[in-house]
């Protein structure tokens, strides 16, 4: 029997998070409090087969399977019979508490909750639920269908049996899954983003150009994209919402948020998705 896996929230991520789950044979619920963003989901994900098939073998029937392996929700009560519930919502830890609260009390009490958080205490959002034990982090990379990784976070009152069964579902959505502790940052972010916000302070302190900056580190270092670019395809509130999770977290100043990026955040100057942020996207 297929994995029947319940992914709440449809933006880049829980879009993302779909696609290679049902690409890989799980059955998938996808819901959304936003009206519409299911379908600009749907959308993304049928253009993204297409273009899969153009290059791959994978037939126009292959591509209607997976799409028929994805069934919209309504809402959220409608769901049933759920292995693995993700969450993939905004950075906000109100918002996730309150999902999975909810969550909680509509799926079994053997599902396994799941957080696709970058960055919030996994233990925590656990503590707010009758079962902690089967609360876990799974954080996936953008672009998820791509990106290899799935980092699984074990929260403080997360069991092995728990993590085993994440690890095993990652793997079976053809990722690589590393196991890390819950600690601010996990260990993406915990290095990724205070090598971002350095270069953002390398840039506001005029030490090289932009493009300089991230030439440096694409030549010179083999990272697919400069941190700049990167930072503005990741989105700048969400990295100034990781920097401050790691400052808050650590109570070390070297996680202090670059001044130039609360600036550009506060500006709505916030990346792809808002069109501009190091660079413009408006065109
Ligand atoms: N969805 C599905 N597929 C996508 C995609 C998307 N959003 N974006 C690109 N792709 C696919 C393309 O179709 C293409 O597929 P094929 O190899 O089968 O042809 C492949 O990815 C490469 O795409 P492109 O040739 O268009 O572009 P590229 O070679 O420049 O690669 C990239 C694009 C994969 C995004 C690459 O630039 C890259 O790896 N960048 C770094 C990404 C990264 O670091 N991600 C992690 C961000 S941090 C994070 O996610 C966690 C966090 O908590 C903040």
């Amino acid at each position: 029997m297929s994995v029947r896996m319940l992914v709440a929230g449809s933006g880049q991520m829980g879009g993302g998070i779909a696609e290679t789950a049902a690409l890989s044979g799980f059955q998938v619920f996808l819901w959304d409090a936003l009206p519409g963003q299911t379908d600009k989901a749907l959308q993304a994900i049928r253009i993204h087969l297409e273009r899969k098939g153009q290059k791959e073998a994978l037939t126009v029937k292959d591509q209607e399977a997976v799409l028929d392996r994805i069934s919209v929700l309504p809402n959220l009560q409608s769901v049933q019979g759920i292995d693995l519930a993700i969450e993939a919502i905004i950075e906000d830890e109100r918002q996730k508490t309150e999902l999975f609260g909810r969550l909680s009390e509509i799926v079994d009490r053997s599902t396994i909750l799941a957080s696709n958080t970058s960055a919030i205490s996994i233990s925590r959002m656990a503590s707010h639920v009758p079962v902690p034990e089967r609360v876990v982090g799974m954080h996936f990379m953008n672009p998820v269908p791509v990106m290899r990784l799935v980092e699984v976070i074990a929260g403080g009152m997360t069991t092995d049996e728990t993590v085993s069964q994440v690890k095993t579902w990652a793997q079976m959505m053809n990722k690589t899954a590393v196991v890390v502790q819950d600690y601010p940052g996990f260990i993406s972010n915990r290095i990724l983003m205070p090598m971002i916000n350095e270069a953002i302070f390398a840039l506001q302190e005029g030490v090289a150009t932009k493009e300089g900056i991230d030439t440096v580190m694409k030549l010179g270092m083999n990272h697919p994209m400069g941190p700049l670019t990167l930072a503005d395809f990741i989105g700048l509130d969400t990295c100034l919402a990781i920097m401050n999770v790691l400052y808050d977290g650590f109570k070390d100043s070297k996680y202090r948020p670059a001044p130039l990026l609360q600036k550009m955040v506060d500006a709505g100057l916030l990346g792809r998705k808002s069109g501009r942020g190091f660079y413009d996207y408006s065109h």
